[in-house]
């Protein structure tokens, strides 16, 4: 039995990786300064814990690293409304606690594996990104490249410890969704569509409608995201996690529609409009998954259908009042 710890332990993939490792029969501890309503339903199992605390706390960090087997550094400061409206939050939490969370690993010997993800390529137009491709970043005025930036320090912080002995997996995710994603109308576009969908209201589609996303379902992030952390010989590598199957928004939201019925449109707002002039999209965002094929013996199987009429139906579950399907 391992006895894992999971920071960012109490969100959404946090949340359904300590479901994974505890359906193998190991033991988790999330570490979370967040709402519990995504582990409610784990908090009665006897090896599950957590303990609400932050990763900027270095003592607790120490405790708890030196009572593991293997660490998962998934807490941050995460969503386009945060870099916008309080960069100085994202930047601390994902530089600064990723350093409190490598320097207790460091002290104990403990395995990482550290959630970055695919913001780190920036705007680079050659896609699909292999994990060595340019990093394309836009000038640091233009907050939402914070987030960019703080995960790209972190890895830097991952890579420079791991020359110091450390044992360290880095994993880029893509748009991974599902169950539990984000409270309905903020966070992602996919819980942004959900709000809107459920309430029968225009789905708002930032832009023309034709920047993709390679949009992966969670339940094949967290068996990458397992094997990552289990598989020794992925130690010191780079990963990209997602599908390649690459989708515009545009075509997301009408999936969403069909799949979910009722009565909702489309209606194409600025992105200015939205998140003011701190903010400029990506217009293409595509993984080249080998790697993750190679080292992992995985790939992301779920369709885009099925994962959405999964998380649709969830959603919906969870928000009683929603319309139900026309
Ligand atoms: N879901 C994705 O598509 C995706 C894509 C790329 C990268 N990631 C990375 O994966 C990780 C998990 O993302 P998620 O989608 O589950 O987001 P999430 O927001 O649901 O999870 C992050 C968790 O970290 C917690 N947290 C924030 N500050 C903390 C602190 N100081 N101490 C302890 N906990 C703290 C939050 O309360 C939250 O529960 C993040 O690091 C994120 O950058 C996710």
């Amino acid at each position: 039995m391992l006895k894992v710890l999971v920071t960012g332990g109490a969100g959404f993939l946090g949340s359904h990786l300590a479901e994974a490792f505890l359906a193998r029969g190991d033991a988790v501890v999330a570490l979370d300064t967040g709402a519990q309503a995504k582990v409610r339903h784990l908090l009665h199992q006897p090896r599950f814990r957590l303990v609400v605390d932050s990763v900027m706390n270095p003592e607790i960090l120490d405790g708890l690293a030196a009572q593991a087997d293997l660490i998962y550094h998934l807490a941050g400061v995460v969503g386009v409304e945060h870099y916008v409206a309080d960069p100085y939050q994202v930047l601390n939490v994902n530089i600064n606690g990723t350093q409190n969370v490598l320097r207790a690993a460091f002290k104990h010997g403990r395995r990482v594996v550290f959630a970055s993800t695919s913001e780190v390529y920036g705007r680079n137009p050659s896609v699909p990104w292999t994990e060595d491709a340019d990093r394309v970043l836009g000038p640091s005025t233009i907050d939402r490249w914070c987030y960019a930036t703080s995960k790209a320090t972190g890895e830097h912080f991952c890579l420079a410890y791991r020359r110091l002995g450390l044992p360290v997996t880095i994993l880029r995710y893509f748009n991974v969704y599902g169950p539990r994603l984000d409270r309905l109308d903020v966070g992602r576009v996919i819980t942004i569509f959900m709000g809107q969908l459920l309430r029968g209201e225009p789905l708002t589609v930032i832009g023309d409608g034709h920047q993709t996303r390679c949009f992966t379902y969670v339940a094949d992030a967290v068996q990458a995201t397992v094997a990552a952390g289990v598989v020794a010989s992925v130690e010191g590598q780079v990963i990209n996690i997602g599908t390649d199957e690459e989708t515009p928004v545009r075509r997301l939201a009408e999936l969403m529609i069909e799949l979910g019925g009722g009565t909702s449109t489309l209606r194409f707002v600025p992105q200015e409009a939205v998140y003011g002039e701190s903010y400029e999209d990506v217009p293409r965002r595509v993984p080249d998954v080998t790697r993750m094929q190679q080292l992992l013996g995985l790939r992301a199987t779920t369709s885009l259908a099925e994962g959405l009429a999964r998380t649709i139906a969830w959603f919906r579950a969870a928000e009683p009042g929603a319309p139900s399907r026309a």
